[in-house]
């Protein structure tokens, strides 16, 4: 019994270690990508951060990951996911009622739109005040990361 025990102490522990290598990974990516510049124009990003179409499979895994886009804390998606959120509007659809470039400012600085919004900003850059010194310059996504969350918003019809 304590020799059973003892192994599932060091399965947890193997467990955790890993998962924190992969979100230490995930971070490195981020903090690595040089940072894109924009320019919003009539309530929209018309051009790609990127120049690489997103993928929409991506997309949805970004949205759905509690530790990246965490999307559904706010919004309803049309998603078979649980704890989904209503402070934001229902997606739903989004992808008929917003362009490409006005999802893409909504995803990376909603703040120009409302700067009210309770809503972060996945890829501001400035603007922010009291950002602890290491994630200074590190927006919450990678540029083709937003590419992917716009591409999948677009495919909600
Ligand atoms: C903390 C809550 C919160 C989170 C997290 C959040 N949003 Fe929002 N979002 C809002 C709110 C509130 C609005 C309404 C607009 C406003 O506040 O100005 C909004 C508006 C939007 C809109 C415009 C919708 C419309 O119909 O006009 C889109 C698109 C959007 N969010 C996408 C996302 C995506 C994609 C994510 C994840 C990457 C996300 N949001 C994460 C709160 C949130």
């Amino acid at each position: 019994m304590r020799r059973l025990l003892s192994s599932i102490a060091v399965l947890v522990c193997c467990g955790l270690a890993s998962t924190f290598g992969s979100t230490a990974a995930a971070a490195a990516t981020t903090s690595d990508a040089p940072l894109v510049t924009y320019t919003a124009v009539n309530g929209a990003i018309p051009q790609s951060l990127t120049g690489v179409p997103g993928d929409p499979a991506k997309g949805k895994a970004v949205v759905l990951d509690r530790k990246l886009g965490n999307c559904l804390a706010c919004h309803h998606m049309p998603l078979a996911a649980p704890f989904q959120g209503n402070l934001g509007p229902d997606l739903a659809g989004v992808g008929s009622r917003l362009s490409a470039g006005q999802l893409r400012l909504r995803i990376a600085d909603p703040k120009l739109i409302n700067p009210a919004t309770i809503m972060p900003g996945y890829y501001q850059v400035a603007g922010l005040h009291d950002v602890a010194k290491k994630f200074v310059g590190k927006p919450i996504l990678t540029a083709q990361e937003v590419e992917d969350v716009v591409a999948y918003l677009l495919s909600l019809k």
